[in-house]
């Protein structure tokens, strides 16, 4: 009896050993634990063990993080280089009204405050809306020269006899030109069949007035429509690389009235596409 009670008390002193030695152990494992987490800085190691994360001093008297708030980003020392991108400072009033610059009227161009001719598609244009530079003197345009004789050959082989009885015209012929028509027409009429000084088709070269040899009552004349030539002309012109450019009730869009005399040269392929669109040209090119 007396060896089975000290048993017993052998055992349950051992058991406190080993629960003692055991808590040692565990205790000691997290001092280290904490001590390595913390960079070997025991104050940190202790606040780590000892403090829970809701009630850390440094973040307890941080406001709730708002995104939208720049004020309570962490500040890394650039903040007031890089605003953040979604939201960069808005211009002041007075920056945005130094940076608009002032709406203007615009003017409309004249032949002496144009620099340099309009292209539209590649195109050179002439109308009342785009005028050439009063300097603008390319002479007769070889091209179209040349495509104008082979028409003349292939009308001749038709029984036609053709004459560009004018083409190129310059500033200052068509100025002249011009006023004589305003002196016999007054200005109103004039300006339905000849362009003023810089808004001619024929300063650019590749303006053709056609007619026939020996019949100079109908040049430039309404009464050529009716002729065969004119027919001739208005059916196959284009397969030279010429249109008829100011046909029959297109006067709003060209400016013009019919001239079954004048033809402009575009170049085969485009004046192919305009004649068979039955635009005028202004209309093809969307202007
Ligand atoms: N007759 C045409 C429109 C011109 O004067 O150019
Ligand atoms: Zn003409």
């Amino acid at each position: 009896m007396k060896n089975q009670r000290l048993n017993t008390r052998k055992k349950r002193g051992t058991k406190i050993w080993i629960t003692l030695a055991v808590l040692f152990t565990i205790l000691i494992g997290a001092s280290l634990g904490a001590l390595s987490a913390y960079n070997w800085s025991v104050d940190k190691a202790i606040q780590g063990l000892f403090y829970s994360s809701s009630n850390e001093p440094d973040k307890a008297a941080e406001e709730p993080a708002d995104e939208n708030n720049p004020a309570n980003e962490p500040d890394d020392g650039n903040a007031e280089e890089e605003p953040p991108a979604e939201n960069p400072p808005e211009p002041s009033d007075d920056e945005l009204k130094e940076e608009t610059p002032p709406v203007k009227e615009e003017e409309p161009l004249t032949p002496e405050t144009v620099k340099e001719p309009t292209y539209v598609q590649g195109v050179l244009i002439a109308n009342k809306e785009y005028p050439l530079p009063d300097d603008f003197a390319p002479g007769e345009d070889e091209e179209a020269k040349a495509a104008y004789m082979e028409m003349e050959k292939a009308a001749a082989l038709e029984g036609f006899e053709l004459v560009a009885f004018s083409t190129y015209r310059s500033y200052e012929y068509q100025d002249e030109l011009y006023h004589r028509y305003v002196d016999e027409h007054g200005q109103e009429e004039a300006d339905r069949f000849s362009a003023q000084p810089g808004y001619s088709e024929h300063q650019t070269g590749l303006g053709f007035d056609i007619g026939e040899v020996g019949q100079e009552a109908q040049w430039a004349d309404d009464s050529f429509k009716d002729t065969e030539a004119a027919k001739w002309l208005a059916d196959n012109a284009h397969h030279f690389g010429f249109i008829l450019r100011y046909p029959p009730g297109k006067e709003d869009i060209t400016g013009y009235q019919y001239e079954s005399w004048h033809f402009r040269y575009l170049g085969e392929d485009l004046a192919v596409k305009v004649h068979n669109s039955g635009l005028t040209l202004e209309e093809y090119l969307n202007m």
